[in-house]
């Protein structure tokens, strides 16, 4: 698996995370053992980055649905390859009667830590990400709180998700961020420079924000970049520039959308979420894939 370095960490991970999300969120969730054996093969086939949320869970009874799974996943490997995982979470969301609403309050963002420590099995959290900036809060407090929580040694990095740029802007002067997570898909390209004449989408405003990770030596990690849960399956019928290239190179039309990522830029690791063994061991090919240019040249269309 190649690997990639995380923003200015100097931490290699491999090009292609998992995300694990599909194993806690859905309905039709899979069992605890299938869940468990989809990690370990993610790792078996390179993958050394996961990306989870203290939120990934049916609701707020079962909160860190998704770290124990990881967590439990991680401690039956021996500790040679464990240690070679890196775990990503987040905090700021809570999920009463299934929403998922805000909490970045510096009170709930502690006790989130502490219980996604717990839930992890770690002492210290590689990767801690506010998950989406609470409206109700100053980001000063809730960014206040993350870097205290680093201080006391229980997140290693800090990280942000749904942030557009004078977000990050406002966050890279309080905080010492190294990643940057928004939704990157052939649906939802907000975070390339809007071409023009295309009027930029509500908030989140995510415009831009690939080009200031590069600038600003970010991890740029793509949420959603088969574009979500039940509709990466309809890829290939719904995107006519991925299908041809997909068809002409008899490889599946997810790989093509992964590679297609992979070649917006070195910062970018996108985290594909899978609940099946088959769908990591057909993703992880695209690391391999290198779109040529003329290839690049028809995905640059955007998906209607
Ligand atoms: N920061 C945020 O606000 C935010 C929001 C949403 C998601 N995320 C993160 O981003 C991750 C990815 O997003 P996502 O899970 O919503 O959607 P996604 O990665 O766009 O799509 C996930 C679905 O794609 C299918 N899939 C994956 N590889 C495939 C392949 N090669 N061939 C066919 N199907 C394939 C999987 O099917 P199977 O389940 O059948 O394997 C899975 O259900 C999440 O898991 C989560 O970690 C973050």
């Amino acid at each position: 698996m190649q690997t990639r370095v995380l923003g200015k960490t100097g931490v290699m991970v491999s090009a292609l995370g998992l995300g694990a999300m599909p194993l806690s969120v859905p309905d039709n969730r899979p069992a605890e053992e299938q869940a468990i054996a989809v990690i370990h093969h993610a790792i078996a086939c390179g993958i050394t980055f996961i990306d989870t949320a203290d939120a990934y869970c049916l609701d707020d009874t079962e909160t860190g649905h998704n770290e124990r799974l990881i967590g439990k996943a991680l401690r039956q490997l021996p500790a040679s390859r464990r240690e070679k995982v890196f775990v990503a979470t987040k905090g700021g969301l809570i999920r009463p009667q299934r929403r998922w609403d805000r909490d970045g309050s510096p009170g709930h963002l502690r006790a989130a830590c502490d219980a996604s420590l717990q839930a992890l099995g770690v002492d210290r959290i590689d990767l801690y990400q506010y998950h989406r900036i609470d409206p109700a809060v100053p980001l000063k407090e809730s960014l206040g709180c993350l870097k205290e929580l680093q201080q006391q040694g229980k997140i290693r990095f800090l990280g942000v998700s749904n942030f557009g740029i004078n977000d990050l802007d406002a966050a890279c002067s309080m905080v010492d961020i190294v990643s940057v997570q928004n939704e990157y898909s052939r649906r939802h390209r907000l975070p390339e420079l809007v071409p023009p004449g295309r009027a930029p989408r509500p908030e989140p405003d995510t415009i831009g924000t690939l080009e200031y990770s590069h600038k600003h030596q970010l991890a740029f990690l793509p949420w959603s970049p088969l574009n979500g849960i039940g509709q990466a399956k309809s890829l290939g019928t719904t995107d006519a520039a991925v299908a041809g290239v997909a068809a002409a190179r008899g490889v599946s039309p997810q790989q093509i959308v992964l590679a297609w990522l992979l070649a917006q830029g070195p910062q970018v690791i996108p985290i594909p979420g899978a609940s099946r063994q088959s769908s990591i061991s057909d993703s992880v090919k695209a690391v391999d894939l290198n779109l040529t240019a003329a290839e690049l040249q028809a995905l640059r269309a955007w998906q209607k």
